[in-house]
């Protein structure tokens, strides 16, 4: 099974980068078998991470300064009022990386 690096947690960036580097179509068996031996290769990789940190695992409540600046004015009760309110915690700049500039974001 070729391998690919999608750089997203998203499906249709991840599918995308995959077909174009397998050559493959995105219909076709061979994509279908590989998203689901992706799915099987995340599934048991958290169980090993969830046996390995049994007892140990402290939830994160906090986001990082960057998020919670976002968020400040997209998030709830938001400040741009021709945007989407965004309930995401995530590191907005991985996908945002320059957001407020109409020609790259
Ligand atoms: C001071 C308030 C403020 C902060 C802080 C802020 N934004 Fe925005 N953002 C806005 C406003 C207002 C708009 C809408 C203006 C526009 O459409 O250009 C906007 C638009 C956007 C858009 C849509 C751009 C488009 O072209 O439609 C994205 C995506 C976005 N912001 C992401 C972010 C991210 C990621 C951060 C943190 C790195 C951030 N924003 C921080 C006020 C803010
Ligand atoms: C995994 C990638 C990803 C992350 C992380 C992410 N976003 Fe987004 N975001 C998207 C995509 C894809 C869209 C929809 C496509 C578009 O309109 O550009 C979107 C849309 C938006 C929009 C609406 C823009 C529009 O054009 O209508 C705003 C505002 C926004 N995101 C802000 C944020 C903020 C704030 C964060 C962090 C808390 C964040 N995003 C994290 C991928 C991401």
């Amino acid at each position: 099974m070729p391998c690919s690096r999608a750089g997203s947690v998203l499906c249709h960036v991840s599918i995308a980068r995959w077909t174009a580097g397998a050559g493959f179509a995105a219909s076709s068996p061979e994509r279908l078998e590989r998203c689901a031996r992706l799915v099987a290769d995340v599934a048991g990789h958290v169980a090993d991470a969830l046996n390995m940190a049994q007892g140990q695992y402290t939830p994160r409540t906090s986001i990082s300064d960057v998020a919670a600046g976002c968020l400040a004015c997209h998030g709830e009760g938001k400040r741009a009022p021709r945007e989407a309110e965004v309930v995401g915690r995530m590191a907005c700049t991985g996908c945002h990386e320059d957001p407020h500039n109409r020609k790259k974001r």
